[in-house]
This record gives C-alpha cells, structure tokens and sequence, in this order.
C-alpha cells in the first residue's frame, strides 16, 4: 500500500466517500507516531528484584493509591521502587494497567485492590509466587488494618483498626464503616484504604525480601473451621463427598456449618 503525503485537509473532506478511507489512514499515522519509542524487549519472567525498604515502599503505596487507587498504588509502590533502583526492565511496565483493581475492581468490591496490585507484583518477580501469594492473602484476612501512618496525612482518622476477614473489598470497607461511623464514599474511607494500600505493599515487599534472601518461611494457617469444611469441601474429584465447591474463605462467615 502507498501512501501519499501530504494529505491535505480539504483533500480528505472533498470526497464523501473517501472520508472512511481518510479516517483509517489517519488512524495509522496515529498509530505510528504514538509508538516511536524504542523497541526493547522485556526480559524472561520472573524479573529480577533487590531488597526493598519497607518504608519507602509503604510511603509509595499511599501516594500511590491517591494518583490512581488501591490495586494501581500497590503495585507502583513495589515496582516503582524496582524502577528506580534497577532500571529497565521495570521501565517498560506502564504500573497504570492495575487501575482497574480500585474498590475490589472497579467497584464491585470483590477482591481488594490493594491485595490485588501487591499480588500482581510479587507475581513479576517470584517463579514461587504461589506460597507468597497465599501467605499475603491470608495474612490480609486476619490483618488489624490500617496500621500505616503517613508523615504527611491528607486526612486525619482516628486510630481504629478493624479485619477484612475475607479476601473482599466489601468486608474490608464494610467493617471500617461500621466500627468508626464514616461513610463508604467519604475522604475518611478513602485515606483508610490509601493507608492499608501502603500497609499490603510493605508486607509484600517484606515477604519478597525474605523470600529472595532465601529466608521465607510460610507463617499462616488457615482457621480449623475452615480446614473442618475442606476436609469434603476442597477442590477435588469426588462430588458426592462435597467437592462441587473450592476455596480458602472464611465458609463460617457466610454459611451454617451443617456437620
Ligand atoms: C464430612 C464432609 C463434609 C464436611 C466436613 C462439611 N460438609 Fe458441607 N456438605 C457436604 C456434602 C456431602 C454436601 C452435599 C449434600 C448435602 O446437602 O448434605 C454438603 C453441603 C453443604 C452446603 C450446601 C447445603 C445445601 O443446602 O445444599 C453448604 C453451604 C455446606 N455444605 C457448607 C459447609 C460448611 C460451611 C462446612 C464447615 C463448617 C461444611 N459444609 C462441612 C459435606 C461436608
Ligand atoms: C463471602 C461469603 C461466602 C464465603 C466466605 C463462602 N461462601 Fe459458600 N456461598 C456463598 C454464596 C453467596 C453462595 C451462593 C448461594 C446461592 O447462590 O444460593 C455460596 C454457595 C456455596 C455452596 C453451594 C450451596 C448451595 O446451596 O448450593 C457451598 C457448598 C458452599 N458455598 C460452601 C462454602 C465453603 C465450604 C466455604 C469455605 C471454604 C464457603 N462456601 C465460603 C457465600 C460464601
């Protein structure tokens, strides 16, 4: 295909019927012009990590979170932090592509943003991000939250803290709102979960530290209840004993036991 240039304006409008044609050339000149950067290649997965300062991290996270919300600011806080420290490849990831993690994503408060973001990030740098994974999610369900305290806080809310119990945005918010009395869409909801953003990133950049000085041992266990459930409610080949259902919730928050 030729193209010819320049492409005058009256030129493309004087023919109704090349006005399709002229709209998809100039999205290909779009196109181009928006891609001149340099075409490197990103690495083999899992890319590489160095020891992170929890501090920084946690300060990132709850910046983060107020540039573009919980899963964004998670994951910005660890993978900007390798960013700077180490460069390319972390140069390439536009830490953006999390945004749709905000309120358990976006805002059917199922899986909390925070979590997500810090998971995705421990996903880039750990081959064993399963065990890193799994421990940052149950740490999460059982976690006194928020514990973060900014050096600069945009809002002030009192030092009360509650536990998600689950994995989910809803609980998480849920339990907050009802212990302190703020609403759900108020400034004060909006720094808690800026604060627990920042508070998830440290832990997972803590579990990633020890993880890659080879000193990660796994901490969390599942509550006896919910072993009691698993013990015919786990993801497994015998239907009849109760395997139609899998998962590592809480079952006790949401159903009877019937055993
Ligand atoms: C000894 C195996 C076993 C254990 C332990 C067990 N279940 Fe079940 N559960 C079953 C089986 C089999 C069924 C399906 C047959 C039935 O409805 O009784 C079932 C059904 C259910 C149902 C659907 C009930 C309905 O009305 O259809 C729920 C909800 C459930 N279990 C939750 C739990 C929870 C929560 C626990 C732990 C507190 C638990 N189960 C422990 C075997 C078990
Ligand atoms: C956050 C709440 C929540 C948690 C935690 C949870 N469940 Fe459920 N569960 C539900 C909902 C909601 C349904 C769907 C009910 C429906 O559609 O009628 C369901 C459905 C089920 C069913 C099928 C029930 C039926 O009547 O057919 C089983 C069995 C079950 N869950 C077991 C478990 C087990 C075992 C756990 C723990 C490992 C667990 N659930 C954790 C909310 C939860």
């Amino acid at each position: 295909m030729t193209i010819e240039r320049p492409l005058s304006r009256r030129k493309l409008f004087a023919d109704a019927g090349k006005v399709v044609a002229g709209f998809a050339l100039g999205g290909l000149l779009g196109s181009r012009s928006a891609f001149q950067g340099k075409a490197e290649e990103a690495p083999e997965w899992p890319w590489p990590y160095v020891q992170l300062d929890l501090e920084r991290v946690a300060a990132r996270g709850y910046e983060g979170y107020y540039e573009h919300h919980c899963a964004y600011g998670a994951f910005e806080a660890i993978i900007g932090e390798l960013r700077e420290k180490i460069g390319y490849p972390f140069t390439l990831i536009p830490t953006e592509l999390m945004a749709y993690g905000a309120g358990g994503v976006a805002g059917w408060a199922s899986l909390c943003g925070g979590l997500n973001g810090a998971c995705a990030a421990i996903n880039l740098v750990a081959k064993d991000y399963k065990p890193l994974v799994h421990e940052l999610t149950g740490w999460y369900t059982q976690a006194p939250m928020p514990l973060y305290k900014p050096s600069n806080p945009r809002v002030e809310i009192p030092e009360i803290t509650t536990v998600a119990g689950t994995t989910l945005c809803h609980t998480s918010v849920t339990h907050w709102c009802k212990v302190t009395g703020f609403a759900s869409g108020s400034k004060e909801r909006s720094e808690r979960c800026a604060r627990l953003t920042a508070q998830v990133a440290a832990k997972a950049a803590e579990l990633l530290n020890k993880y890659h000085a080879g000193e990660f041992t796994p901490e969390f266990t599942l509550p006896a209840e919910v072993e009691g459930c698993r013990t015919c409610h786990h993801k497994g080949k015998n239907y009849e004993q109760g395997q139609f259902t899998r998962g590592k919730e809480n079952c006790l928050l949401c159903h009877e036991p019937h055993m």
